[in-house]
């Protein structure tokens, strides 16, 4: 473990990584146990990224832990994952108040149990004026809710005369999005072998580097966020300019 750590770039940490905790179902067959086991065992390595992304330098965390789509699951499973969302909130409150982590919720939140809303309303008041890890918890999220929600918005100033038409620039746009507090994900990585983005982020990680690694999220260690951004700092970001005008 040293030694990849000891590879990394101090200067270019990013700034913002988004992960999409996937495999955790897959982790648990693997084990012979059950879905929900290997959730219970992702908040494990969920607890193991707030506590290293901070001391390496990245401020900004978000976390993909419930989209739109999973509403589809099985019962049992929702109500597992809603019941694990409140239970570790409720255990691990004290510990990232004091580690100085702030909480924010992104997504549908309307749409959770009210015991769920509750306590990330909670959380999110209590850590307000902390100025660690901002630990951004994507719940009933999905990028095309967040940009239909933007839009309806954005339509109905414009209807009413608060928002000229010609005002809405990206900048503009972004302001409307759940995300808007936050700058963009440098760097995304998504976990047990699939390469797709689900309906994450779509708008914010516009120029992002994606990192996908075969390992399910309960077996993801610090180690593997190094060998990530490893990665990520071996990239060129180009931004549409030529290698040149980069390197020069
Ligand atoms: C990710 O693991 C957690 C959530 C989506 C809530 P999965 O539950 O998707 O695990 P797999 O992909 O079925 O293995
Ligand atoms: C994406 O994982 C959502 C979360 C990690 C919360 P899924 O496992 O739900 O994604 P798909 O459906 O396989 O793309
Ligand atoms: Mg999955």
């Amino acid at each position: 473990m040293s030694s990849i750590i000891n590879k990394l770039d101090k200067n270019k940490i990013p700034k913002h990584i988004a992960m999409i905790m996937d495999g955790n179902g897959r982790w648990a067959k693997e084990q012979g146990k059950n879905r929900i086991f290997g959730h219970q065992q992702g908040v494990e390595t969920v607890r193991k990224m707030v506590e290293v992304c901070p001391r390496i330098g990245v401020e900004y965390l978000t976390l993909y832990a419930f989209s739109t789509e999973n509403w589809s699951r099985p019962k049992f499973e929702v109500n597992a994952l809603m019941e694990l969302l409140v239970n570790s909130l409720r255990k691990e409150i004290k510990k990232l108040h004091e580690n100085n982590v702030r909480i924010h919720a992104i997504g549908c939140i309307d749409d959770l149990p009210k015991k769920a809303q509750k306590k990330l309303a909670e959380s999110a008041e209590l850590t307000k004026n902390n100025t660690g890890l901002n630990l951004i918890l994507a719940l009933s999220y999905s990028a095309q809710w967040d940009i239909v929600n933007a839009t309806k918005l954005i339509a109905g100033q414009v209807k009413s005369g608060i928002l000229d038409i010609e005002d809405v620039t990206k900048e503009r746009f972004s302001s409307y999005l759940s995300t808007r507090n936050f700058p963009n994900p440098e760097l995304l990585i998504r976990t047990s072998g699939e390469r797709r983005i689900s309906n994450y982020l779509l708008w914010e990680l516009a120029y992002a580097e994606f990192y996908f690694t075969n390992t399910h999220w309960p077996a993801f260690t610090e180690e593997s966020l190094y060998e990530a951004i490893f990665d990520y700092q071996n990239r060129e970001r180009r931004f549409g300019k030529t290698s040149e005008q980069i390197t020069q």
